[in-house]
């Protein structure tokens, strides 16, 4: 790895470079959205981008470090605000995510269900210990964009995620998002 510097652009975004790219469609995040009817109505209209990553993933051989850009597109599928499919570091390695812009929630679970959530504006930054599943939310009109910072070799498991869902739904009440618990959720 070579050293780097990036300046913030005149959009207050940085450019990193990526040497992964992952694009996440409605399709992809079949099982994730609490409401299955609004979710094959939308599916049955367009197969819609939910969130684009790109990864600069750390491949020497000292303790590095890997990093990437998260861009969520705004909506909902029905009330639920378009999300990551959020996933567990099986092994040890904590992470920060540092806001850039819109408007974000970021839900915390560990797997005995304890359950937190933090709000995600631009200049912020959130810290993610071992143990703690994280999804992040875009709860607002405009894209939501943060930066990603981990330690390098980390498994991302995203089974039980996906199987249970995290404790909380974050949904569009009347004046704002609103949270609420989730039916399907089971700790684990
Ligand atoms: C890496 C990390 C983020 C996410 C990204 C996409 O450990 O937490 O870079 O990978 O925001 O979310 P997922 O991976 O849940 O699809
Ligand atoms: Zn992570």
């Amino acid at each position: 790895m070579l050293p780097f510097g990036l300046p913030l652009t005149a959009e207050g975004l940085l450019q990193l470079p990526a040497t992964k790219t992952i694009s996440r469609r409605l399709s992809d995040m079949r099982g994730y959205y609490a409401d299955a009817e609004a979710y094959a109505a939308r599916l049955a209209a367009e197969d819609s981008l939910i969130y684009t990553f790109w990864e600069t993933e750390y491949t020497g051989d000292t303790r590095g470090l890997s990093f990437g850009i998260t861009e969520i597109v705004p909506g909902t599928v029905g009330r639920e605000f378009h999300m990551t499919k959020g996933h567990f570091h099986a092994s040890d390695g904590d992470e920060i995510y540092l806001t850039l812009k819109g408007r974000g929630k970021l839900l915390l679970q560990t797997r005995q269900g304890e359950a937190r959530t933090y709000d995600m504006t631009p200049g912020g930054i959130c810290y993610i210990p071992t143990g703690w599943g994280h999804r992040t939310v875009n709860v607002g009109a405009e894209p939501f964009i943060f930066v990603s910072i981990w330690p390098p070799h980390i498994v991302h498991d995203y089974e039980s995620v996906q199987k249970y869902g995290f404790p909380q739904l974050m949904l569009q009440g009347d004046s704002g998002p609103v949270e609420a618990p989730n039916p399907r959720y089971q700790a684990g």
